[in-house]
């Protein structure tokens, strides 16, 4: 048998990391500023988050969810206080697109419609609603069709409004900070008039925050520079630190019905280990301070880079827009310098992810790599 061959690959094969580093199969070094699609939070092997899923591992790895699992809800109560959203309830799966999958099911059991409104250039996952509200056409298949998608614009509520008084949508989905469609977000005006309009027409606004929360953005969640409240958030990525872990948080206005949502593996005692651990770093080492604070040198040190036309996002989530494409430079900061950075629907776009404990000498060393590379 063979590995069913959909991703391009990059000939590099990591075999260990340790904090912002990956060592390849031949010992060589890399700089960790993707941290494989924005999932390495507190950086690779954090003696915390090893020793936990071990002690973990040594005591009960998986048992079902019809047994009482007291970690999740140590892991809800303590996501709840660092995040802020108390009055929030947990639904835990395993991945992003099951979370967005399982918020829109929601979204449609509450309200009894089905119509979803998405925004130009989001990307929600790979799973069916998920995908449906995920703006790229070449990864839908005919079966995904069936659900009833609306995409507009970010930043217009006229058009969202109109949509809305139509009566048969049931939920708006939009990411705090867009990530794979290149670093566009709604601004503050735009997300309050969105959680305005929402309540007044019960349809439930739904946050993916999957690539944005975490603290990536400088903010636990990213919609919390715009002081809204959603009803649903959904998280992933950052949350495990590579351990497959994604959550619902479901405002407590909404109710639970035994049956309503469901699944084999999620919110498992491993999991939960991970993701606790995760919680454990990000508040004693006191994570948030070092995104905002090296977000203000990331951005001055980035102006020496000249063919940079303009910097989008937040924290340690940023896009660097070149007047040129990047898939070029992309490589030869890997193979020429071993650093990782991404790409974006936008192929002008570098998109840097690091973990977020990523030092000012590290920034440094991107940025001299890009100087290095780049056509100037
Ligand atoms: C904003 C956003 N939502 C959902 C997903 C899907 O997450 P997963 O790949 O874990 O299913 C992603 C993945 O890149 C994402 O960036």
């Amino acid at each position: 048998m063979n590995v069913f061959d959909v991703y391009p690959l990059y000939d590099v094969t990591p075999v260990r990391a340790q904090g912002s580093y990956v060592y390849d199969n031949l010992g060589k070094q890399y700089l960790d500023f993707y941290g494989g699609h924005g999932v390495i939070s507190i950086g690779h092997g954090h003696p915390t988050y090893v020793n936990a899923i071990k002690t973990q591992i040594d005591k009960l790895g998986y048992y079902s969810n019809s047994i009482q699992n007291p970690l999740q809800k140590e892991l809800a109560n303590k996501l709840g206080a660092i995040s802020g959203c108390e009055d929030y309830n947990l639904f835990l799966c395993n991945s992003g697109a099951e979370a967005n999958e399982n918020a829109l099911k929601l979204a449609s059991f509450v309200t009894g419609r089905k119509r979803v409104i998405a925004f130009n250039k989001a990307f929600h996952g790979r799973t069916s609603a998920a995908v449906a509200t995920t703006h790229n056409p070449s990864i839908h298949a005919p079966l995904n069709n069936q659900h009833e998608v609306t995409f507009l614009p970010l930043n217009t509520i006229k058009n969202v409004k109109e949509e809305i008084e139509k009566g048969d949508v049931c939920a708006v989905i939009v990411e705090g900070i867009q990530g794979v469609g290149g670093l566009d977000e709604g601004d503050s005006t735009f997300f309050k008039a969105l959680e305005k309009l929402c309540q007044q027409t019960e349809v439930l606004l739904i946050l993916d925050e999957i690539q944005s929360g975490y603290t990536r953005s400088g903010k636990f969640f990213a919609f919390q520079h715009h002081h809204i409240q959603p009803d649903i958030i959904t998280t992933a990525k950052g949350m495990g630190n590579g351990f497959p872990i994604g959550g619902v948080l479901i405002k407590n206005t909404i109710k639970a019905k035994r049956g309503m949502l469901g699944t084999t593996f999620g919110g498992n005692h491993l999991a939960c280990a991970a993701a606790l651990a995760v919680l454990e770093v990000l508040e004693n080492e006191d994570i948030m301070t070092n995104v905002n604070e090296l977000n203000h040198y990331f951005i001055e040190k980035i102006k020496t880079i000249k063919s940079v036309k303009k910097v989008k996002g937040r924290g340690l989530m940023l896009g660097l827009e070149f007047d040129f494409a990047v898939a070029e430079l992309r490589k030869k900061l890997i193979f020429e310098k071993q650093i990782f950075t991404g790409g974006s629907a936008n192929q002008n776009l570098l998109r840097i992810l690091p973990p977020l404990n990523i030092t000012k000498t590290q920034i440094n060393q991107l940025i001299t790599s890009i100087n290095e590379v780049v056509p100037n």
